[in-house]
């Protein structure tokens, strides 16, 4: 019968066997899916496999250090990639949501194609699919945009031209966690909820700038963290941030303010597909609210989504 430490026995054999002593170039995303695809791949070839992760400057708060730290804890041979500034240059002025998406797959195969010319003799590509993403061939988002294909890094494009090698092709999700923890990879990255390729920008309504990321990113911060310490991260599929383009009056002691609102997302689901808003404890919506509101300047309002996919989407663009 199926165990992790059979599969993950045969497959770094069969890996060995694809790969030989050629080099193995990979896109990470800090995801379950390509750190326990890298993770086998590097239990196979070790340092052959060469790792490379962006910082699109869209990510969460401290994710990129956090990550690479992780990565460095694994043992996996990964180079961080710090191109925050020229997706910032290029995301300006775009309001679409469409248009923010394509913008940052198109610099994310940009930056990855020119770190992987700085490697000689890499022929081979890795990738983290899984088994729904090989059958996924309708989007949620419908006929002209494929999510994964056009925006997770587990499915580059084939522009490359390279053989592909996919130790995780004919799993499921709860298959890799086990395969992950059998591995030894940390329970907190298993256990992250799923996270958008294009990150905050698709949370950022509107106009993205440095200053609304850092907001959101401290607003989904405190969120996060107030999740887990009162256990219910693991209680919702995903939960995040909204930073919403709406700007409200509210009074700070003897001062009126007119700052931004955060809404907050939580849902239950269990593939995305359709969700349930999370049903979260009055208690801790108060906790929030009020932690957010009296710690994020610029913020002075916070509301709670609940609306259930469909016809609403888990995220707002
Ligand atoms: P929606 O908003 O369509 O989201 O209900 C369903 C799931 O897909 C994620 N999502 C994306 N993931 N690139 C991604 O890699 C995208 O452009 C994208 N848009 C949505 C979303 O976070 C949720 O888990």
């Amino acid at each position: 019968s199926w165990t992790p430490a059979h599969f993950i026995t045969d497959t770094v054999n069969a890996l060995k066997q694809q790969i030989g002593n050629r080099k193995v170039i990979m896109a990470l995303s800090g995801g379950v899916d390509s750190t326990v695809a890298a993770t086998l791949i590097h239990k196979a070839i070790g340092n052959n496999l060469y790792g490379i992760f962006v910082d699109n400057g869209v990510l969460r708060k401290n994710e990129f250090e956090q990550v690479l730290d992780t990565y460095k804890t694994i043992g996996l041979n990964v180079k961080g990639v710090n191109a925050k500034q020229l997706f910032y240059d290029e995301l300006k002025g775009k309001t679409d949501p469409e248009a923010k998406r394509k913008t940052i797959g198109r610099l994310f195969i940009e930056v990855f194609q020119a770190e992987a010319k700085t490697f000689e003799g890499v022929e081979l590509l890795g990738q983290g699919t899984i088994y729904p993403d090989v059958i996924e061939s309708v989007s949620v988002h419908g006929p002209s945009v494929t999510i994964k294909s056009h925006h997770n890094v587990g499915g580059l494009p084939d522009i490359m031209h390279l053989e592909l090698v996919e130790p995780l092709r004919y799993l499921f999700k709860d298959e890799v966690r086990r395969v992950g923890h059998e591995l030894g990879i940390p329970a907190d990255l298993l256990n992250r909820h799923p996270f958008p390729g294009p990150g905050l920008a698709i949370r950022i309504l509107g106009e993205i700038t440095p200053d609304k990321v850092a907001l959101l990113q401290e607003a989904d911060h405190r969120y996060v963290q107030g999740l887990k310490e009162h256990k219910l991260y693991d209680q919702v599929w995903q939960a995040g941030a909204i930073l919403l383009p709406v700007k409200s009056v509210g009074v700070m002691g003897d001062e009126r303010t007119y700052e931004f609102t955060v809404a907050l997302r939580a849902v239950t689901s269990v593939d995305g597909m359709t969700a349930d808003w999370a049903h979260l404890p009055y208690e801790f919506l108060a906790h929030i609210s009020t932690d957010i509101i009296n710690n994020v300047r610029g913020i002075n309002r916070v509301v709670y989504d609940i609306s259930s996919k469909p016809p609403a989407t888990i995220e707002w663009e």
